[in-house]
């Protein structure tokens, strides 16, 4: 007798479907294909050559090879958590390395917080748009989510106090230059949005993804996790703070990390020792070894190329939209959201787009949780060169134009 798949597959594991736009999005990788769909980063900018160095030497360093290539504790190395720390210090949020845990990536880290935090039925507060691998992560606990509405300087504050006020205690936010919009909440915001969370007892998950991708220079704004006094005490505080090397030194890594406070870790590290142990020891030590030699002067170098990238797309966008088009002016991170004319579905912009110009991008109603968003879509510079962003943008803006006189 033969499996039946259907009967057997869990509850909320039935949640996990295939992306339809993934599988149109597979067309992108063509090489005629200008692509502002992936929000990948420059793999030209690797440090290629210091990992082979830092890798070379590990392994020739007979005690050190074999303690790499050994089982490591699930916390994560010390050293690179007091890196970390040591980091989060310098942007004014006092913790200690056991508020530090290392995790696959800092979507293992949104998975294991979501086994954590959710449940069925349990709220959950969103911004809309937000991060769609935060929301697959999020969706297999089957939670109530309660979208927020973005303004440039962050949430709509009555909506979420609305939804602190009905009950929901978790909100997942990215403060800096979100994906997808680009967009970064003003320092009031942020004090605002962190003392509601303080008069409810709520969490927040501050995604962190692109926090040192900034280009408009200066300090970068403080993070919520800076601001939240309570969390100098360990086992206090109402933020979580996801982070990642993915952005800054390379996604293959996948070293990412939570800080939270210590109820928080504690779990995490029994989640992390039943799904896979710990994250790679060789990649961890390899990893701390990368910051310690590139910063800050490689994040100069990434700011540098992502901010010419970002300042062509958007001179571009000016040169080419017709003017019922709009979009982000993001100051750093990835990514541009454009919001289309009413008429035009974003979708099926996608489709002519790949067919007629061989231009991709991402339609934005992958990244609500309510099926809004059909005339939006996010545009990522991260990955093309500075020519192909011009060429694909005005070639996008004919489309555009050619549908809005239809
Ligand atoms: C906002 C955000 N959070 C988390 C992640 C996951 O990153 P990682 O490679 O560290 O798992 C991404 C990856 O694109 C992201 O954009």
């Amino acid at each position: 007798m033969s499996v039946s798949w259907n009967d057997l597959i869990a509850h909320d594991a039935r949640v996990l479907v295939a992306s339809e736009i993934r599988d149109l999005l597979k067309v992108a990788e063509r090489p005629e294909v200008i692509s502002f769909a992936g929000g990948v980063p420059d793999p030209d900018l690797f440090p290629v050559e210091t990992f082979s160095e830092i890798y070379g030497a590990m392994m020739q360093d007979g005690a050190q090879a074999r303690r790499s290539l050994q089982y490591s504790v699930s916390e994560g190395l010390p050293a690179l958590r007091q890196w970390i720390v040591d980091d989060l210090a310098d942007q004014g949020a006092t913790r200690t390395i056991d508020n530090v845990l290392i995790t696959n990536g800092a979507q293992q880290g949104l998975d294991i917080l979501a086994r954590l935090l959710l449940e069925e039925g349990r709220d959950l507060i969103v911004e809309k748009p937000s991060y769609l691998g935060a929301m697959q992560a999020f969706s297999t606990r089957l939670p109530n989510y309660v979208g927020v509405d973005a303004e440039d300087e962050g949430p709509v504050l009555s909506q979420l106090e609305d939804a602190f006020a009905k009950g929901a205690r978790v909100a997942y936010v990215a403060p800096d230059f979100q994906n997808p919009t680009g967009r970064s909440w003003s320092v009031a915001r942020r004090k605002a949005v962190l003392e509601l969370a303080r008069r409810y007892g709520a969490v927040l998950l501050e995604d962190a993804a692109y926090s040192k991708l900034s280009y408009e220079g200066g300090e970068s704004l403080p993070s919520l996790l800076s601001l939240d006094e309570e969390g100098r005490d360990p086992a206090s505080g109402n933020v979580i703070q996801l982070g990642t090397f993915s952005k800054t030194l390379a996604p293959a890594l996948r070293i990412g990390w939570v800080c939270a406070p210590r109820p928080v870790i504690d779990k995490l590290v029994l989640m992390m020792q039943a799904g896979n142990l710990h994250v790679s020891t060789v990649n961890q030590e390899a990893a701390l070894r990368a910051a310690k030699q590139l910063f800050p002067d490689h994040l100069e170098k990434l700011r540098a190329s992502y901010r010419t990238k970002r300042d062509v797309m958007l001179q571009t966008l000016a040169d080419t939209m017709p003017d019922d088009v709009s979009w982000t002016k993001t100051e750093g991170g990835m990514f541009v959201w454009l919001t289309l004319p009413e008429h035009i579905n974003a979708r099926q912009l996608l489709e002519e787009a790949l067919e007629d110009v061989h231009v991709a991008f991402v339609p934005g109603q992958a990244f609500f949780t309510d099926g809004s968003g059909k005339n939006t879509a996010r545009l990522s510079f991260s990955a093309e060169k500075v020519d192909r962003i011009k060429d694909g943008i005005t070639r996008l803006a004919d489309l555009i134009k050619r549908k809005d006189n239809q």
